[in-house]
């Protein structure tokens, strides 16, 4: 029989691409969407779409009942920045939509979970550069906090229930189609878009704040190939470091620079560079590539030329 897959919270960044990847892999009727409202349309109107919100259980078994649905990639979270503003908001939605999932997987109601961890759950006490899989984790943040419990209760669940809940600690995540929303590295979405609208960006970080990042078609690999991995191959039950590419604020701007020669940046760093600070600035995702084969393929070179490519085709603008 088909899975029969739900996203929550499939309006988002990485919800409305991971939703067209598993609808071209499934089909459209094995892919059922789903978010807090129905203000997005084009996803509403794309396929099955229920409005539900991550916090209430009874909402997200009724939408599992009603398509008989096996898999939850559970995208909901209000992320870093965000986080800091509602911190008692962003730990309900974070922890209550994960124990939710987790608790249906424990019932039997569905067989595998897809829960996104993150960079976040790192802190200035952890290495910095070349981070490990297994490190010190002593989050300064309310979404890193969120996290990183996440985390442990997904092993734990693992261990005492045997639920198969597969996760990746993303990096920042750089994408054309959905605009991130609330997260400290959505500065590298936003400078491709001004780039190309303003010919000028101010970063909110300063120019030599190097983070962890990645372009969207290697997250919604790694997302997919970790879910369809042999659960014997999925040893850490907590959530994988991954890594693709690290740079700063002034790397991607020269890497603009290279197709929009009159592109200026500024610099006017905000409470968001605090976070950033307390980031690593590379991982160490060796066991990812060991464990289930994880590459990947966008290099800053590659990235920039996507994101160049796709946004001056949406906004009609050209560029060299
Ligand atoms: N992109 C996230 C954020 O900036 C990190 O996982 O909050």
């Amino acid at each position: 029989m088909a899975s029969k897959i739900l996203i929550i919270g499939a309006g988002g960044q990485i919800g409305s691409e991971l939703t067209a990847a598993l609808r071209a892999k499934h089909g459209v009727s094995n892919v059922i969407t789903s978010d807090i409202n129905d203000q997005n349309q084009e996803m509403v109107q794309s396929g099955p779409f229920e409005v539900v919100d991550a916090k209430d259980y009874d909402a997200i078994k009724a939408c599992i009942d009603k398509y008989d649905i096996d898999t939850v990639y559970l995208m909901a979270a209000l992320l870093s920045a965000r986080g800091e503003k509602y911190p008692e908001k962003a730990w309900n939605l974070n922890t209550e939509s994960l124990f939710h999932v987790l608790n249906l997987a424990k019932a039997g109601v569905i067989k595998q979970i897809f829960w996104p961890s993150s960079i976040a759950v790192f802190g200035p006490s952890t290495p910095k550069t070349n981070t490990p899989q297994h490190t010190v984790c002593e989050p300064t943040t309310v979404y890193g906090i969120t996290k990183q419990v996440g985390e442990r209760w997904c092993q734990y669940y693992h261990d005492q229930y045997g639920v198969d809940v597969r996760s990746i600690r993303y990096p920042g995540i750089i994408s054309h189609k959905t605009m991130p929303g609330g997260g400290t590295t959505d500065y590298a979405v936003e400078i491709y878009h001004k780039a190309i609208t303003e010919r000028a960006y101010t970063s909110f970080l300063s120019e030599d704040t190097m983070l962890p990042m990645m372009f969207m078609d290697d997250a919604i690999k790694a997302t997919i190939q970790i879910m369809e991995a042999p659960a014997a191959s999925i040893k850490e039950r907590s959530s994988y470091n991954l890594a693709a590419l690290s740079f700063n604020p002034k790397d991607i701007y020269e890497s603009i620079k290279k197709h929009i020669p009159d592109f200026k940046i500024s610099y006017a760093p905000d409470f968001r560079q605090s976070i950033a600070d307390s980031w690593p600035s590379s991982i160490d995702d060796s066991v990812a590539r060991e464990d289930w084969a994880w590459q990947h393929d966008y290099d800053l070179e590659a990235t920039t030329e996507e994101m160049l490519k796709h946004l001056s085709l949406k906004y009609g603008v050209e560029v060299v």
